[in-house]
């Protein structure tokens, strides 16, 4: 079980859909933060086993289930799979806060990567237009390598930035409470129209893509906007 900080005032609860490189991250973090979580994920044996080793600020459930407890959901699944999700769970989304982590890429059959979308489009403005009215989108948590999300938040010196990029003025509220407990400082890169900035291959605000790897503190962030 993982040291904590107090429970939060409020009484919220995150829902973190996949919990392979970043949910499984994002999930310690927020409750390290002291933040509530219900895991899902395909085999529900994974999420079981990562909500045990978290203790009790995190819960399992089905993937209906743990959208249903939650406030916020975040999807950090490949994006068909998110496209997926989303068209199953359509009504249960809306008046939920809905995280979208996903890089439109793909193998490129040599061992990498490649993009799936072409010049101009976000995977961000594929998952906006597929939510019901009345879910409240924000692309964010997925603008850092699975290892510096890991290793990276609460650092010592100045804390490194997460990206958000949102329409939403309550996604945006949500989004800061939860980039803060998991340990990072918010920054907004704009609208959902910036979003496709925070995406690899071709986002100059992702730290694999334009930042070279770099992790950004927030007056770096805010001069790179
Ligand atoms: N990896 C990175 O460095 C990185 C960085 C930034 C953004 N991202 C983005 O974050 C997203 C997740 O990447 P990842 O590397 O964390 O992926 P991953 O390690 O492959 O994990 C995917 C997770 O999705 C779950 N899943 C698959 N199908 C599902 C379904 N139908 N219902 C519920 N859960 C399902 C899997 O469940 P099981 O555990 O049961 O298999 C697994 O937990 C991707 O869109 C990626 O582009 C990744």
């Amino acid at each position: 079980m993982i040291e904590m900080k107090a429970r939060t005032e409020v009484d919220v609860t995150t829902a973190i859909i996949g919990i392979g490189n970043i949910g499984s991250r994002v999930a310690r973090h927020l409750v390290q933060g002291g933040e509530s979580v219900v895991l899902a994920a395909r085999d529900q044996s994974h999420a079981e086993s990562l909500a045990a080793e978290l203790g009790a600020l995190a819960s399992s459930a089905s993937v209906a289930d743990a959208v249903a407890q939650a406030d916020a959901v975040l999807m950090a699944v490949w994006l068909d799979t998110e496209k997926e999700l989303i068209s199953q769970l359509s009504e249960a989304l809306v008046g939920k806060v809905v995280i979208d982590p996903t890089n439109p890429i793909g193998p490129d059959g040599r061992g990498g990567y490649t993009t799936t979308l072409p010049e101009g489009q976000s995977a961000a403005s594929i998952v906006a237009n597929l939510l019901p009215d009345g879910a409240h989108f924000v692309k964010a948590f997925g603008t850092l390598g699975a290892d510096a999300l890991g290793s990276a938040a609460n650092r010592p010196s100045r804390r490194a930035v997460l990206f958000y990029a949102t329409d939403d003025d309550a996604a945006a509220e949500t989004v800061e409470r939860l980039i803060g407990a998991a340990g990072f400082d918010p920054v907004k890169a704009g609208g959902i129209e910036a979003a496709g900035r925070l995406e690899l291959m071709r986002g100059d605000l992702h730290q694999n893509g334009g930042l070279g790897g770099r992790l950004l503190n927030a007056d770096e962030a805010r001069a790179a906007l």
